[in-house]
């Protein structure tokens, strides 16, 4: 891309790097050393720049405080065996921080500041990105309201900022899940397609009383009726039933349309497997548990990539699934996403970016 962004460069002088244990990273604790920041005000984005990570100076006014006004990403930077860097499906992230945008009234992000500033800070930050399999860089890229003022309307001026955070797996081991029939997380006409901040706020007291009970995540079922599945709090969710790939379809304007959901449908379809974007019933859930013709249940999501369910609770009863190594299909898919991801394979579907 030819750029005429200018983004000005200003480095730490105290980096991180040497005291961080690389061999002990917790999801989204470790943050690496720079920020991309740009702001918005009077229609346009400006003051480009890199500068070191740190603290916010917010106003008590600040409009994001109090409304709620933000929306954010997620996606992955890898290093191949030669040591180059890998992002995967950046203008995805991209195009959906946009469509999250404009169902919050937040300014859309230009491609070429998103991507150029993407580059920039991945560059000046290369040394995070672990190299060694199941770990990558996680990049959180977001963007927020700051006006200072009470009065309800869109704010008229944000800022968006891009860091990173090295990471390993997001869960440690299969997760157990519980199909929530009384919380609901996203409406018809609501905002539960968009990546917003506040739909993670709203989960996360029906997340802990799952959690009281033992279980990791919820299975959230649709807030009409609650008898169909739609996704879980940190990722989609499919189900192998028999032969068959079974995901919620992102028609509803409910569901988030994950990147990797997206990438395992297209590698499940071009490996002849048979997929169904159709709602899965609680019911015909339960019947396909107590059957054993559920073969397989992961999550998929930038963070979690492919979590495997281990445990499903449904009204009332707890089915074990069959172990993680028994799960063909979701492990052949994980191994070819990695292998797309680290740069071992052709990437046919122009998904990497390399710098
Ligand atoms: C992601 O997978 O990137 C997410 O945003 C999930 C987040 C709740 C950790």
């Amino acid at each position: 891309m030819n750029t005429t962004l200018t983004i000005d460069i200003n480095k730490t002088s105290k980096s991180k790097i040497a005291s961080t244990n690389f061999d002990d990273l917790k999801f989204g604790q470790t943050i690496s050393d720079h920020m991309f920041v740009a702001e918005f005000e009077n229609g346009n984005w400006g003051n480009f720049r890199i500068e070191p990570y740190a603290p916010l100076q917010l106003n008590p006014a600040n409009a994001t405080l109090h409304y709620g006004q933000s929306v954010f990403e997620g996606m992955k930077a890898y290093k191949n065996a030669d040591g180059e860097v890998l992002i995967f499906r950046a203008d995805a992230n991209q195009q959906r921080l946009n469509e999250s945008a404009r169902r919050m009234c937040i300014p859309e992000v230009p491609e070429e500041i998103f991507m150029e500033g993407l580059k920039t800070l991945i560059q000046v930050d290369a040394d995070w990105i672990p190299n060694k399999p199941g770990y990558s860089l996680y990049i959180r890229p977001f963007v927020f309201a700051t006006d200072d003022y009470l009065g309800i309307r869109p704010s008229e001026k944000y800022k968006f900022i891009i860091f990173t955070c090295p990471v390993g797996n997001y869960y440690a081991k299969p997760v157990s899940v519980k199909v929530e029939t009384k919380y609901t997380r996203a409406a018809e006409g609501g905002t539960g397609s968009a990546k917003a901040a506040g739909n993670y706020a709203g989960s996360l007291y029906p997340a802990l009383l799952a959690q009281k009970e033992g279980f990791d995540q919820l299975l959230w079922t649709d807030g009409k009726s609650h008898q169909h599945i739609e996704e879980s709090g940190t990722m989609n969710v499919m189900f192998m039933i028999n032969d068959t790939l079974i995901t919620a379809p992102t028609t509803t304007g409910t569901i988030l349309k994950g990147i990797t959901r997206d990438s395992v449908l297209t590698l499940a379809k071009e490996m002849g497997v048979k997929v169904e974007e159709r709602f899965l019933r609680v019911t015909e859930l339960e019947d396909a548990l107590v059957s054993g013709s559920l073969k397989e249940a992961f999550g998929t999501g930038t963070a979690a990539t492919i979590a495997h369910i281990a445990k499903i609770h449904v009204n009332g009863n707890d089915y074990e699934l069959p172990e993680k190594d028994q799960s063909a299909f979701s492990n052949q898919v994980l191994d070819k996403l990695d292998q797309i991801k680290y740069g071992k394979t052709e990437d046919n579907h122009g998904w990497i970016i390399k710098l």
